[in-house]
């Protein structure tokens, strides 16, 4: 498989955050470079592809519309069909780059702007158990980095000052939606905030208990999803799934529960290509091709 990825991490980190008109200029840069780096890569020519996977949503509406408005460009211009695929749903199919998918299993997605349990029938065919009903896992990683002082992305910050953290005596409380598989972060956002407040000499042991209370939430309601189903596997996708402590926390809990645990190694975690490939290939073979109104979508539920 060949790969190519451009970032603007770098950009956006000088503005503590994604600035959307500078996200979408980035993306119109970028996307031909790319293109033309991955088929010199895999030794193709533009007239070797058969179709197009490009994401639709959800997500910042100038980005998508550069990816969609380009790969239907080229989709006419070639005479092939393309995909449109869900940007989270992708997140979880990089699991499908590694080896063929187990069903049924849990899926949780967590990355910078979505935390989703599913519930995975088959390929292309789930139903969502729980969301975030405020902000992402991500997004808390996100802001408590903010809090700190510490750079963007927040979640490899936090992880990296986590990792310093000595004393880990430090609490964070966790909002916990009682019978529901549903999340809330923004607790712990004020929670972070005035902990810091309290103690400015300990960032790292903030971002520990951070980073502690985080991986506590996505644990607690995997639990509750597995007393619940009958699951042999969990595939976790999303950037925050890059996170060391969650991966252990996770294993650790495939362990216990004698149930197959699934991560994409690391560079499949955060956004990537692939894993958009991936998902448009299911659902070309599935016929399900993109209709020329189709267009980019800011927001796309995942149902
Ligand atoms: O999936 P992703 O690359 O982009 C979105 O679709 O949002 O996820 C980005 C998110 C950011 O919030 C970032 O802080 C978080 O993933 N992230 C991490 C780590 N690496 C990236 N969070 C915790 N620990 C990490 N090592
Ligand atoms: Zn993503």
């Amino acid at each position: 498989m060949a790969t190519s990825l451009s970032s603007s991490a770098q950009i956006h980190a000088q503005y503590g955050g994604v600035v959307p008109e500078v996200a979408a200029r980035e993306h119109a840069m970028a996307i031909l470079p790319v293109v033309e780096s991955v088929l010199h890569q895999a030794n193709l020519e533009l007239g070797d592809v058969d179709g197009i996977a490009v994401t639709q949503g959800p997500g910042l509406l100038g980005a998508l519309l550069v990816g969609v408005t380009f790969a239907k460009t080229l989709a006419a211009a070639l005479k092939i069909p393309i995909v449109g695929v869900h940007h989270l749903e992708a997140h979880l199919y990089a699991n499908a780059l590694e080896e063929p998918l187990h069903f049924p299993a849990l899926g949780l997605l967590v990355s910078g702007g979505h935390t989703s349990l599913l519930l995975w029938h088959d390929y292309l065919d789930w139903d969502v158990l729980g969301e975030t009903r405020d902000d992402a896992a991500g997004e808390a990683f996100d802001k408590g980095a903010r809090i700190l002082g510490a750079g963007y992305p927040g979640g490899p910050e936090i992880e990296r000052l986590a990792r310093r953290a000595k004393e880990r005596s430090l609490c964070l409380p966790v909002a916990d939606l009682a019978d529901t598989l549903d999340f809330s972060f923004s607790g712990v956002k004020t929670a972070t905030k005035s902990l810091w407040e309290a103690h400015g000499d300990k960032p790292e042991e903030i971002a520990y208990a951070l980073q502690q209370a985080v991986v506590k939430a996505l644990m607690r309601n995997l639990e509750k999803a597995l007393d619940r189903y009958q699951i042999g596997h969990i595939y976790v996708a999303g950037g925050v799934s890059a996170n060391r402590a969650l991966r252990d926390a996770v294993r650790h809990l495939g362990e216990n529960r004698n149930i197959s645990i699934h991560i994409p190694r690391i560079e499949y975690c955060t956004d990537n290509a692939a894993m958009v490939a991936a998902l448009g290939y299911r659902r070309m073979q599935a016929g399900k091709i993109l209709d020329i109104f189709e267009g980019a979508l800011a927001t796309l539920p995942l149902v």
